[in-house]
């Protein structure tokens, strides 16, 4: 592969910072020349292997913000050590493709994005459970094929879900969001799983249960289950929304999938290697009646053998965060821990994120997960994502 060519913003700046990818919006750009930076953005979509990527940072590099295609591993954070780099930022709110203990041995703290994608990736959520059950896709490739012939009472039958039960892995703010979607607009029942309870979440499922009641309606309810299996078994509807790490790796397996109803409808925007995509195909292959939504693939960009050959199955290519705010937010939020790491400045206390979207962001970053593991100073408070490994859900 050749060098990527490169985009230089603030050529006068006096600290380096490589960014693998053109990011969207300006701000994130104002906010590195506002802190001295000398931008350099590899121009085109091809992935970027590690070799370019230490061609990029050169022999000086303050900082990178890279992407969730790369690899940031051990080698690569040496790399940027033995160039002078001071920060790391994911362009994600994810960040299985860091080597968060590589980094943090080699005192690079790395940032993330979170609180910006909550509501985007839940609404896509809500969108594939609905294109999943009311078979969206294979109805729309039937109208376009010229074989609506009129009207039948059997065209294309889904499920409905109006007072059905919803599970969630990982009750954190994507999941606790997708939950109130589908509890709130559909009047589901909640059955979530997570390693903590998530008592915000229930106490809204228990008002909103108590408001249908006054009303006459019958309430919706809310239960924690002990397992995994528990929920599946149980629920219609499963979305996933936890991290991947070596507990969620093929968390739904074969065996799980078996335990679910035979009509239920598995949702996936969290990472792809969190169902073991091979034995969904033959799963889906066998239970007809049994749907699938999904927006990431167990080895992206590649997709499972059989995968794009099943009608009950609806894909989508990582596009769970893919609005112009959300995208803009990440880059403002990348750019914004970038600075504030070369400038010494603190880590943020809240979980509110919007003062660091536009205009002059405070001096502080929004989001370093290893900010306790190398002793940064945080504004009052607790830091901004939660920086525990092991949380178990995807928005830390
Ligand atoms: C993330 O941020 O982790 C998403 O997967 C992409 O926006």
């Amino acid at each position: 592969m050749n060098a990527p060519s490169l985009e230089i913003v603030n050529a006068a700046g006096h600290l380096r910072v490589i960014v693998t990818k053109p990011l969207p919006g300006t701000h994130w750009l104002e906010v590195l020349a506002a802190a001295g930076c000398r931008v350099e953005i590899a121009t085109g979509d091809d992935m970027l292997t590690r070799e370019a990527i230490s061609g990029l940072i050169g022999e000086r590099c303050d900082a990178v913000i890279g992407q969730l295609t790369e690899s940031w591993d051990a080698g690569l954070f040496a790399v940027l050590k033995q160039a002078g780099g001071r920060a790391y930022s994911n362009y994600a709110v994810g960040y299985n493709n860091v080597d968060v203990a590589a980094a943090t041995a080699c005192g690079i703290p790395v940032g993330n994005t979170p609180g910006v994608l909550t509501e985007t990736t839940a609404e896509i959520a809500v969108a594939l459970t609905f294109a999943a059950s009311r078979r969206i896709v294979e109805a729309d490739r039937f109208m376009r094929s010229g074989r609506f012939h009129g009207w039948l009472p059997s065209l294309f039958l889904g499920s409905l879900f109006h007072g059905k039960t919803v599970g969630v892995i990982g009750a954190g703010r994507i999941g606790e969001a997708y939950a109130r979607m589908m509890v709130e607009g559909h009047k589901m029942n909640l059955l979530y799983f997570d390693l903590r309870p998530n008592p915000h979440l229930e106490e809204f499922v228990q008002a909103y249960g108590a408001f249908l009641a006054a009303r006459g309606e019958p309430a919706v309810t809310c239960r924690r289950t002990e397992t995994v299996a528990d929920l599946l078994e149980s629920a219609d509807v499963v979305s996933l929304h936890t991290a991947l790490d070596a507990a969620t790796r093929h968390l739904v397996n074969a065996e799980r999938l078996a335990v679910m109803k035979p009509d239920a409808i598995l949702v996936n925007t969290s990472r792809g290697p969190v169902v073991d995509e091979a034995a969904l195909v033959a799963h889906c292959r066998t239970h007809p009646d049994f749907r699938a939504g999904l927006d990431v693939f167990e080895n992206e960009p590649a997709i499972a053998a059989g995968l794009a050959d099943l009608a009950n199955v609806v894909i989508v290519p990582h596009i769970a965060s893919a609005t112009k705010w959300t995208r803009e937010g990440m880059a403002s939020l990348a750019a914004c821990n970038v600075a504030a790491m070369l400038h010494h400045h603190p880590v943020a206390a809240a979980g509110d994120v919007r003062p660091f979207l536009s205009g002059t962001p405070p001096q502080a970053a929004p989001s370093i997960v290893n900010a306790r593991d190398l002793g940064l100073a945080h504004t009052t408070g607790a830091a901004g994502g939660c920086g525990a490994s092991g949380c178990g859900c995807l928005p830390c």
